[in-house]
């Protein structure tokens, strides 16, 4: 007789993936200010783009705020890794609040790269999402200076005072290759457009892109683990899809996995945003081999090894009360 061959049924587990050096170090700022102070402590904002991640230290006694008119007086506050505008520095001054900045540094840097641009009176064009808080952040540093381009259609909008002194600036978590499109326009229209002294789309955005990029055209589905809100985790699965993958589906939980989407695949690619903890991906893969996925694949194009220490004003008080 015939003799069919199944198909081996694989998931193509991604590296790297998951936490980047600046949510591991803003959620371990939460997890050591509520040792160290005690609950609650008040955090601005999401700390980073992750329900799971906020739920838990809600749990340990983390309370969100949108902003520092929520905190009593006095308190202790934490700014999330997005980054804040200076004038939410000035507000926490003026309500005599502990703040404790976890801005990620690789954000910090794009501001100090604004102020620097703002300073010589540059026009600046910072690539980024509407109403994004990093974008709101960064923006803070220059109002004046600088104006929002979000994605190659802002490009007609944009206006400049003298178009041999502009500069273009990015929003750490943008799709690579879109912002390159973006560039690309607004040089047409202003050919003597700057770019950033360094590359303002991080290495874990960077990283995290590269890697779908290699197994999406080997992929049926791509589940990418990740919240909504969470700029850098979409953005994963615009680029899975793009490079080929037939299907690709954000995530929060294992349960939302509708197994209708597997019905006629044979090779799952799995990956997680910069903010997700480890622990859902490895709920997604016992997830997955209950639906016949049992085997894992993991595909490593680099290895990450950076870290940033914790904020000064934590690390202070840690040390003092050692
Ligand atoms: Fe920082 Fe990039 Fe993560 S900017 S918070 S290292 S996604």
């Amino acid at each position: 007789g015939r003799v069919i061959e199944t198909p081996r049924k694989r998931v193509l587990l991604a590296k790297p993936r998951g936490y980047c050096a600046g949510v591991d170090r803003a959620v371990q700022t939460v997890e050591e200010a509520l040792k160290l102070y005690g609950a609650p402590i008040y955090v601005r904002k999401e700390i980073v783009h992750n329900k799971h991640v906020v739920t838990t230290l809600q749990a340990k006694g983390a309370i969100f705020v949108e902003e520092n008119e929520e905190v009593p007086e006095g308190s202790t506050v934490i700014f999330s890794a997005h980054g804040v505008a200076p004038v939410v520095h000035d507000q926490a001054r003026e309500r005599n609040l502990k703040a404790i900045d976890a801005t990620c540094p690789l954000v910090t840097k794009v501001h100090h790269e604004a102020k620097r641009f703002a300073a010589e009176d540059y026009d600046i064009l910072l690539i980024g999402h509407e109403g994004h808080e990093e974008v709101i952040g960064t923006s803070g540093e220059a109002p004046e200076h600088i104006q929002l381009v979000d994605g190659p259609e802002g490009v007609d909008a944009v206006t400049v005072r003298d178009p041999s002194k502009v500069v273009w600036l990015s929003q750490t978590t943008l799709s690579v290759d879109e912002t390159m499109e973006t560039v690309a326009k607004l040089k047409e229209k202003l050919p003597l457009l700057q770019s950033p002294p360094s590359d303002d789309i991080c290495y874990a955005t960077q990283n995290r892109q590269q890697v779908m990029k290699q197994i999406a055209p080997d992929c049926d589905v791509i589940l990418v683990v990740g919240s909504r809100n969470s700029s850098n985790s979409v953005r994963m699965v615009e680029v899975a899809v793009n490079a080929g993958a037939r299907q690709g589906h954000l995530i929060d939980f294992a349960h939302e996995i509708d197994p209708a989407w597997l019905a006629d695949a044979t090779t799952v690619g799995l990956s997680s945003g910069a903010s997700v903890p480890e622990e859902l991906v490895t709920e997604v893969l016992a997830r997955l081999a209950e639906l016949g996925f049992a085997d894992v694949e993991e595909v490593v194009t680099v290895q990450e090894r950076l870290t940033f220490s914790l904020p000064q004003e934590l690390k202070r008080d840690m040390k003092a009360a050692a």
